[in-house]
């Protein structure tokens, strides 16, 4: 991907990660906000521009430095085709075969340091993988997902759209055939350990992972 500028929505602090990935792959950064007046002091990290400039930037690239699936998904939805998110991947990444090329595919990913995917990984657009994170083998990330940092999916797993894998928590893995399934938009506590397939939209904590009321 060519040098150039990447507008990234969001001035929290994982907008602030995210502008260290661009920066680390040698781009310059702006951030974009609905509400210049009240965004954090973010002078030694780049520019903050309201997001009303969306369209006269449509040229550039874009990145969503937001955490939220849902937040992340109304953005796409709002500037649909219009905007172009390369994905963004910290130099510190590592891939099995063939695993690089099929994300960096993927609009909008973002993969932080240290994250380690090995092989046959799906990974839908706009999800996040978060710092040291690490995905096995045969796995399936469907898109608006996150990956908080330091959780572990083992193989044959399949997240559903929109879940969230709180920090450290680990997810065992399924068989060949019978893929251990997380549901559409499920949050898993951070530190769980999922030992068996959860359903959708719903909350799991603890070890073993159990629904929560
Ligand atoms: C699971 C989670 C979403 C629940 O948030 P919440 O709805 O605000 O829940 P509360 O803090 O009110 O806790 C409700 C109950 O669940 C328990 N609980 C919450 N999180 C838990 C966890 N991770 N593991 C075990 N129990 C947990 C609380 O102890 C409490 O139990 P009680 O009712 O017996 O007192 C949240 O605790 C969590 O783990 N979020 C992920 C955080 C994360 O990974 N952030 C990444 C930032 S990059």
């Amino acid at each position: 991907m060519a040098k150039q500028t990447i507008y990234i929505f969001g001035t929290s602090g994982f907008a602030r990660e995210v502008a260290d990935i661009a920066r680390e792959n040698g781009h310059e950064i702006a951030f974009l906000t609905q509400s210049p007046d009240q965004a954090e002091d973010l002078s030694e990290f780049g520019e903050v521009i309201p997001e009303g400039e969306v369209e006269n930037l449509s040229d550039g690239l874009f990145a969503i430095g937001i955490g939220d699936n849902a937040v992340r998904r109304k953005i796409v939805q709002h500037y649909g085709d219009r905007l172009r998110f390369p994905a963004l991947v910290h130099p510190s990444a590592s891939f099995g075969i063939g695993q690089r090329e099929r994300i960096e595919a993927m609009p909008g990913v973002i993969v932080c340091a240290g994250v380690r995917f090995t092989n046959r990984i799906e990974v839908g657009a706009f999800s996040i993988f978060n710092l040291n994170a690490t995905i096995g083998h045969d796995v399936i990330v469907d898109e608006f997902c996150n990956i908080a940092p330091g959780a572990n999916l083992s193989g044959y797993v399949h997240l559903r759209s929109g879940v969230w894998i709180g920090t450290g928590a680990a997810v065992n893995q399924g068989q060949p055939g019978a893929y251990l399934e997380i549901g559409a938009n499920t949050m898993i506590g951070s530190g769980s350990v999922v030992v068996k397939s959860c359903e959708a939209d719903s909350v799991y904590v603890g070890i073993p992972a159990k629904a929560r009321g």
